[in-house]
Formats: C-alpha cells, sequence, structure tokens
C-alpha cells in the first residue's frame, strides 16, 4: 500500500500521480554507465523527462483504483505507456511529420540532437517499454498470463493498428477534406488508441474481467477521442507558452481537426457527447471512480 490516500481534488491528484511517475522514469537513467552511447541516452532522457502532463499512466492508475487496488507498486508497468508516447512526440515533431521546433516548453529533440539521434531516441524509447514490460525484476508485479495481455495492449495500440496507423494517416490526409467518420477513425488511432489501451493495462493490472473491463474499455474508447478534440482545440484558442508547444499551427499545415471540420462550438459539443458517453460508461464503480470521472472532465477542460 502506498503510505498516504492520493488526494481527491483533481489538481492535486494529477501532481501527486505525475511525482511518483516522474520518479521512476528518472530512475531509468541514473546508472550512467548502463550504456556507453552517452548522447543517445541523454536525448533520450531530454524528451521523456521535459515534463509532460502523464495523463496516460495517470489514467491507468485511476483505473486500477477503481477496481479498488493500490496503483503506485504497478508503476513499472505503467512507465512503458509514457515511454512510447513520448517516442510518438519526438517523431511527431520532427521536419518529416509536423516540423515543430517546441515541445513540454523546450526545443524538440530534433532541434538539439539533431534528425538522426531523435529517431534513434524514438526507437530506443519504444523498445525500452518492451524491455520493462517483459525485465524479471518486476516478476512478482504480475503473472506472466497478465504481463503478455499487457504486451499486447501497448504494442496493439501504438503500432499499425493504433497510434502509428493513425500518425500515417493524419500525413497522408494533409490538404484533404476528411468526412466525420473518416476524421472520428483518424482521432481514435492516431492518438484513442494509446488511452484506451491505458484504461485496458489499468483495467488487466487491477484484475478487472467482465462488465467492469468492459466499462473501462468504453471509458477510454470515449476519453481518448476527446483528448485529441480537446487538443485540436487547444491549437486553435491556446497559447504557446502555456501549452509549451506551438499553437495556431493545424490550419496552416492543412490538418485534419474537428475546430476545421465543424467549427470551435461544434468541436466544444463534441467532445462534451464524449465525456458523457466516458462517465455514463463507469457508473457501476461508484465512489471508487471519481478520480476517473474528474480526469474525464479535466481532459476536455485543460489548458494545456
Ligand atoms: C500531445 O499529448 C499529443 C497528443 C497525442 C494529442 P499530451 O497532451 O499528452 O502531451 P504531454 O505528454 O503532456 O506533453
Ligand atoms: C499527435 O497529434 C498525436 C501523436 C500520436 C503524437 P498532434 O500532432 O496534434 O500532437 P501535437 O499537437 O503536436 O502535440
Ligand atoms: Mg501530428
Ligand atoms: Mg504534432
Ligand atoms: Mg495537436
Amino acid at each position: 500500500m502506498s503510505l498516504t490516500p492520493p488526494p481527491v481534488a483533481i489538481d492535486e491528484y494529477l501532481s501527486w500521480c505525475k511525482e511518483s511517475i516522474d520518479r521512476f522514469l528518472s530512475s531509468l537513467f541514473e546508472a550512467e554507465e548502463i550504456t556507453p552511447y552517452k548522447t543517445l541516452a541523454e536525448s533520450m532522457r531530454y524528451s521523456l523527462l521535459a515534463g509532460g502532463k502523464r495523463v496516460r499512466p495517470v489514467l491507468a492508475m485511476a483505473a486500477i483504483e477503481a477496481i479498488g487496488k493500490d496503483p503506485v507498486p504497478f508503476l513499472p508497468l505503467l512507465a512503458p505507456l509514457e515511454l512510447i508516447h513520448t517516442y510518438s512526440l519526438i517523431h511527431d515533431d520532427l521536419p518529416a511529420m509536423d516540423n515543430d521546433s517546441l515541445r513540454r516548453g523546450k526545443a524538440t529533440n530534433h532541434v538539439i540532437y539533431g534528425d538522426a539521434t531523435a529517431i534513434l531516441a524514438g526507437d530506443a524509447l519504444l523498445t525500452f517499454a518492451f524491455t520493462l514490460l517483459s525485465d524479471p525484476v518486476y516478476d512478482n508485479l504480475a503473472s506472466p498470463e497478465v504481463r503478455l495481455k499487457i504486451v499486447w495492449e501497448l504494442s496493439n495500440s501504438s503500432g499499425i493498428n493504433g497510434m502509428v496507423g493513425g500518425q500515417q494517416m493524419d500525413i497522408e490526409s494533409e490538404g484533404k477534406s476528411l468526412d466525420l467518420p473518416s476524421l472520428e477513425f483518424l482521432h481514435r488511432h492516431k492518438t484513442g488508441a494509446l488511452i484506451r489501451g491505458a484504461l485496458r493495462i489499468g483495467a488487466l493490472l487491477g484484475g478487472a474481467s467482465g462488465p467492469s473491463f468492459e466499462a473501462l474499455d468504453r471509458y477510454g474508447a470515449a476519453v481518448g477521442i476527446a483528448f485529441q478534440i480537446a487538443d485540436d482545440l487547444l491549437d486553435v484558442e491556446g497559447d504557446a507558452i502555456l501549452l509549451g508547444k506551438a499553437a495556431q499551427k493545424d490550419q496552416g499545415r492543412n490538418k485534419n481537426t474537428y475546430p476545421g471540420l465543424m467549427g470551435v462550438s461544434g468541436a466544444r459539443s463534441m467532445a462534451e457527447a464524449k465525456l458523457s458517453e466516458a462517465l455514463g460508461a463507469i457508473e457501476q464503480f461508484g465512489g471508487r471512480a471519481t478520480h476517473l470521472r474528474e480526469l474525464a472532465r479535466y481532459i476536455i477542460e485543460r489548458r494545456n
């Protein structure tokens, strides 16, 4: 059990979770002698520890709580979500993709280390995720069966059937006008899949099955799309300093976004609809899902 119970207020809950996640992520890079490839390790660490809200592992933690378990011991098996997410951001920012120079309030990885190292840092973060998930050091945290299921969830939600597929569609659709079903498909893959995967991983670690697994899965699917709608809205209405990344860039890059298709208020209503769907899915958990409920609202109302 963790020593102190998690705080109820969502801002405090987020920083409470973020602190433990950041501590674990930072511990991964403490043993400097682990690699002769100092520049590669430094560039991985640079992006991973640059900040970041840690929403994906936090959602998984809240799912474990909703099932009635303490999420803190499972951090080593939740950190891989953040390794994969950070790799996706490093690659997303590359000149060949979105060509961005600001991320998490700092210069993007390729601006500091060059394209080749940025690509390799992404590759190494991606593979490191699976080293952690299968590391015998964590044999006590989950059975081999559960860990294999988690490997499947993480690889499936981040590969061609999830994030990477969505990123390909995002790039191929630049300059074309997608209709609503295609736009939802895009968001479901490029961003929604990994978030849904986070909920499914939390559900597996917490030992959920049957209706409670299904409920967390439905919540994850709705919140995953809502997350990217909010990201699209922040691009239109947000400010680079607060966001820690460039704003007002999607339109100029001819990206397919919810505000682009249906205007700011249409996109906002769509995000609200996804929020209701998410909240409806987890009714059965009662008071134990307070953090999941607050997180869903936070995801559509956040300022960065
Ligand atoms: C940004 O993700 C990219 C998307 C998938 C929309 P986050 O908004 O979670 O970024 P960080 O991790 O907090 O930097
Ligand atoms: C990125 O979507 C989704 C990823 C899989 C990384 P965006 O390209 O809109 O994310 P930002 O706005 O650069 O963070
Ligand atoms: Mg992109
Ligand atoms: Mg981008
Ligand atoms: Mg964006």
